[in-house]
């Protein structure tokens, strides 16, 4: 283990995103999306798995997207505290509901655009490298209400403008670019992954896998207007990353969690590869499924990204009969509970071997450059009297995630750099709460919108920002 180093040149950092983190909903001429329509409470589920005839806004109901955590105002000072941890790298999205409101417009929004232009010089003033996410869950509301979003395949062009616009008005200021945050989610929850709502009675499979046709191609598309733009853009792909382990060694089982992992690796493999994986045309056989593809769709995904970024929070569990009673659902992803390892209060499994599997896997499978771009704990915090938060469980949990990424270098993958979740306090996409906690920094701020939204250091601030100077020496 000791003679195993992380690379001299090893990205540092931690991850947030738009429309869990900057808030200001209706502010600097920002459209709608899909988040801001997506309830905490009760009617949460039914809206992000598109259980529901419309969307929209209502009296008594709660949005937590709305003012977030107020990054939009705050993000000077918590750029600040994140340059004071010695980050090297920050991951954000883009709201694309900033650039183009709509989402169909011709013209782009200048306020958008000089947002980003700030906040992204902000983290260059202190050295850090912004990663940024074009779409991370948050569709334009109109494209949805309009055009069916990514069901659709004008959504393509619409994407290609909106990312042509980006990489053109960001350029020399962003380098790294995530197309789509956790494509494969577009399958387990379909209207907060792509915005699609069903209608009574149709083949849901053959709409999300036309849906994912229309944003690989879109993907491949922008990463090759990207490289247009700027030969030293690097492009990556987003899995909602983590191996189906087999239940029991039972030949089935072991079936099962292939064909599990390749629902997921599905849309890696197209992104990474360049084309559909020979196993496709049976599954899709076998849902029933007809993909309509234009001429020259082949041609576009042959633009593969630069690097494989994944999330990693649990690996997962398949059995031949996955027996519902014993399921627990990290990351929206259906999953048997792992007997063998711990889980976290909301019952997302603990297990830092499994993500040494999954990076071995991955590079394994692609050979490209690898970025595990989250990662973390969500825990309930306590501020004491004194304003300290001793939040050992995250440091373990992260120190020993670490440990397991260095165990991977070792193997010979190639990682990019680490930015865990929730850097600081956010929203939590699956639930809507605060109190799922990811942060080394906390915002005051509750499930009900109360607090007064001041950021304190944890104790995690601390030991991470030893675990950078040290370059991952000192966990
Ligand atoms: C990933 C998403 O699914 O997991 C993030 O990309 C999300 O947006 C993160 O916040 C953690 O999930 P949760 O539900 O705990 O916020």
């Amino acid at each position: 283990m000791s003679d195993i180093s992380f690379p001299a040149d090893f990205l540092w950092g931690g991850a947030i995103a738009a429309n869990q983190a900057e808030g200001a909903y209706l502010e600097g001429g920002k459209g709608l999306t899909t988040v801001d329509v997506i309830p905490h409470g009760k009617h949460r589920m039914a809206v992000k798995l598109g259980l529901v005839d419309k969307v929209g806004i209502a009296e008594d109901e709660y949005y937590p997207s709305h003012q977030a955590i107020d990054f939009y105002h705050r993000y000077k000072e918590d750029i600040a505290l994140l340059a004071e941890m010695g980050f090297k790298v920050f991951r954000t999205s883009i709201a694309w509901s900033r650039i183009y409101p709509n989402g169909d417009e011709t013209t782009p929004n200048q306020e958008g655009i000089r947002f980003y232009q700030d906040l992204f010089s902000e983290c260059k003033k202190y050295g850090i490298e912004p990663l940024v996410t074009l779409c991370h869950f948050d569709v334009p509301l109109h494209l949805v209400n309009q055009y069916g979003s990514w069901r659709n395949r004008k959504m393509i062009g619409f994407f290609e403008r909106y990312a042509r616009t980006c990489f053109t008005e960001f350029n020399g200021l962003v380098k790294y670019w995530l197309t789509f945050n956790e494509i494969n989610i577009l399958l387990h929850s379909p209207f907060s992954g792509a915005g699609l709502l069903f209608k009574e009675g149709e083949n849901k499979e053959q709409v999300k896998y036309q849906a994912a046709h229309h944003e690989l191609v879109a993907s491949a598309s922008v990463t090759r207007i990207a490289h247009e733009i700027n030969p030293a853009n690097q492009v990556g792909c987003m899995l909602a990353g983590g191996n189906f382990y087999p239940y029991s060694c039972k030949p089935e089982d072991v079936w099962a969690a292939l064909e599990k992992d390749r629902e997921n690796l599905f849309f890696i493999d197209v992104q990474a590869r360049g084309a559909y994986p020979a196993y496709a045309a049976r599954m899709f056989a076998d849902k029933q499924i007809v993909v309509q593809m234009e001429a020259g769709d082949r041609e576009i995904l042959t633009n593969t990204v630069d690097f494989v970024s994944f999330s990693y929070y649990a690996s997962r569990c398949a059995s031949a009969d996955m027996n519902e009673g014993n399921t627990s659902a990290a990351n929206v992803v259906k999953s048997l509970k792992n007997p063998w390892i711990n889980a976290s209060e909301w019952g997302w499994g603990i297990d830092p071997l499994g993500l040494r599997i999954a990076i071995n896997t991955l590079y394994d499978r692609y050979q490209k450059p690898l970025f595990l771009v989250e990662n973390g704990l969500g825990a309930r915090d306590v501020v004491g009297e004194d304003g300290d938060i001793a939040d050992d469980y995250r440091i373990d949990y992260l120190r020993e995630h670490i440990k397991a990424m260095k165990q991977a270098i070792g193997d010979g993958a190639p990682l990019l750099g680490y930015t865990p979740w929730g850097c600081i306090d956010l929203v939590a996409a699956s639930t809507g709460e605060m109190a799922k906690r990811y942060g080394f920094i906390y915002v005051d701020r509750d499930d009900a919108g109360g607090g007064t939204l001041n950021r304190l250091r944890k104790k995690s601030f601390y030991w991470y920002q030893k675990v950078i100077a040290s370059n991952g020496e000192q966990l």
